[in-house]
């Protein structure tokens, strides 16, 4: 049955959009046959014209072409409401009507030009031009070829580094009790490195701090010469330096030793030093959080012992140790004596004491209203505990191996 435009009864824009999909898809099956028909060589040239006329007629005829009856039955009977949407509608198809017809027209007249002979010729081209087309398809096909069994590509996740995760968590433990932050220089002066900490020039106590002078620095004074710092208790004092009392602050930073890396030692490590001063802080303070501290680090059945020590700049002072987290502070283990702790049931751990008054004197803080402790940890011997690595410069080799394990 030809295409006929149909009665409406449903002036929706759902049920004009299905109507006019009815109408294009006829117009391009019609087209299709007519064309088809056209590049036969066994058809006549005249019967090929004569058919496109009829085609050109029945769509657009001005009496009873199906555009003129789209006009009829679809746009005069619409419902004042669908007037617009119909009218639309309508001009859009006539313009895509038009265009089939004419390349219809094209077509067929080309083809009736043709001699059958070139005709039959077209046909064994188009056939070629398909097995072509046929052959380029699966080639590409062939290329973009997916093994989805592949496995796919795998994109590692970073890790924190074990030394930067242990040094944040040191700082976490201090935050947590109100502490605040503090940076300071890795190239430090004479002056904030010794002197204000109360290690005069030609002290004995600077031997034991053995780092990298910059070189050339002759012609300058003693306290302004620099140096790689080898401890960030040099913070302390420009921390003081820029604040009033109260004062509760960890430095966290990197620091230089003149030692030759084996199992045990590094050339660069880090520190996380602490200070708090304020009126009437004792040595009690000092302990108090020093053990809060370890026990948040190593776990609340870690004990700690306070060993006497030496600094210039914390009088008294004391090394801090912790009960052997490998033997549980026995001191032997596995029928034997306990490697970790030398049998002896402590681990020495970190330095402190309660800042020496002459310090005081060096950022004008009043020493008689004023006291106050001071600490100072490495933090490559906290995550060597921590974490049973027998090696610290496992921590700057950049074995993957080892790092991945910390993610
Ligand atoms: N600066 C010392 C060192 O690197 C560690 C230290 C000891 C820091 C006692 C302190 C302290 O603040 O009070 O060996």
């Amino acid at each position: 049955m030809p295409y006929t435009v149909p009665k409406l009864s449903d002036f929706s824009p759902a049920a004009l959009d299905s109507a006019v999909r009815e109408l294009l898809s006829a117009i391009q099956e019609e087209k299709n046959a007519l064309v088809n028909e056209a590049s036969e060589p066994s058809v006549a040239s005249s019967k090929k014209t004569a058919d496109l006329k009829t085609f050109r007629d029945r769509w657009l005829a001005r009496k009873n072409g199906v555009v003129s009856q789209m006009t009829e039955v679809w746009l005069k009977v619409a419902p004042p409401g669908a007037k617009r949407d119909v009218g639309q509608r309508v001009n859009a198809t006539m313009t895509v009507v038009e265009h089939h017809v004419s390349e219809a027209k094209e077509r067929v007249e080309f083809f009736a030009r043709q001699s059958p002979a070139a005709l039959e010729s077209n046909i064994k081209v188009d056939s070629d031009l398909q097995a072509l087309r046929q052959e380029a398809t699966r080639s590409q096909l062939e290329l973009q070829r997916l093994d989805i069994t592949l496995p796919g590509i795998r994109r590692p996740l970073g890790a924190e580094h074990p030394v930067i995760k242990t040094m944040n968590e040191i700082v976490g433990v201090f935050r947590n009790l109100g502490y605040s932050v503090e940076e300071g220089p890795e190239i430090e002066t004479d002056y904030y490195h010794f002197e204000a900490l109360n290690f005069p020039p030609n002290h004995p106590a600077r031997d034991t701090q053995d780092t990298l002078f910059i070189a050339g620095q002759e012609s300058k004074p003693q306290r302004d010469r620099l140096l790689l710092r080898t401890h960030t208790s040099p913070v302390q004092i420009r921390t003081m330096q820029k604040t009033k009392p109260p004062v509760r602050v960890v430095c966290p930073g990197k620091v230089h030793r003149n030692d030759a890396p084996d199992a045990t030692h590094s050339p660069i490590f880090h520190q996380v030093e602490g200070l708090a001063v304020d009126t009437n802080i004792t040595f009690c303070d000092l302990k108090g959080t020093l053990d809060h501290a370890m026990k948040a680090l190593f776990g609340s059945s870690v004990k700690t012992r306070f060993y006497p020590s030496f600094f210039p700049f914390t009088e008294p002072s004391a090394d801090v140790q912790i009960s052997c987290i490998f033997c549980d502070g026995k001191g032997t283990r596995d029928g034997g004596p306990c490697r970790n702790c030398k049998a002896s049931g402590w681990i020495e751990l970190l330095g402190c004491g309660m800042v020496d008054p002459n310090v005081y004197g060096f950022v004008d803080y009043d020493a008689t209203k004023v006291s106050g402790f001071a600490f100072g940890m490495g933090v490559e011997r906290i995550a060597i505990l921590k974490y049973g690595v027998d090696d610290i410069q496992l921590f700057f080799q950049g074995d993957v191996r080892f790092l991945e394990q910390f993610g």
